[in-house]
């Protein structure tokens, strides 16, 4: 099982949760961040040498799948969220070792 956590722009969550869908992803966690990347926070390329960080808002989605899905979905997301403009974001992938779903008890890749 991998984590994969995508920190996309806003505007972009909608395509994200139809591309889950269609992905038959059906768990995800979205949370309201901000954050910098190499510009700062400048909403344009930036070659300053400003010692502060702006932080801008991105929402972070997180879901839990099968390993077989992961370079499917993150190729996926990336096309989707892409604008190529600075701060289109970022996708992390961790590996996951436990998962357990409480209602059942079920355990690992039966839990997702
Ligand atoms: N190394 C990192 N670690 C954790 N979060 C990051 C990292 N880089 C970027 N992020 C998160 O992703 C968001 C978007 O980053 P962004 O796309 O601007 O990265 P970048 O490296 O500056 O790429 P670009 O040059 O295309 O803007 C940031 O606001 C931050 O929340
Ligand atoms: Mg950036």
């Amino acid at each position: 099982m991998k984590k994969v956590e995508m920190i996309i722009r806003p505007e972009k969550l909608e395509e994200v949760k139809e591309l889950l869908n269609e992905l038959q992803i059906h768990g995800m966690t979205t949370t309201m961040v901000s954050g910098c990347g190499n510009q700062k926070g400048r909403k344009k390329i930036y070659r300053g040498t400003e010692f502060s960080m702006n932080l801008l808002p991105k929402v972070k989605v997180e879901t839990v799948v099968h390993d077989e899905i992961v370079n499917e979905l993150i190729t996926k997301v990336a096309e989707a969220v892409r604008t190529g403009e600075v701060g289109d974001g970022k996708i992390f992938v961790y590996n996951v070792e436990q998962a357990l779903k409480i209602r059942t008890g079920e355990r690992n890749e039966e839990a997702l």
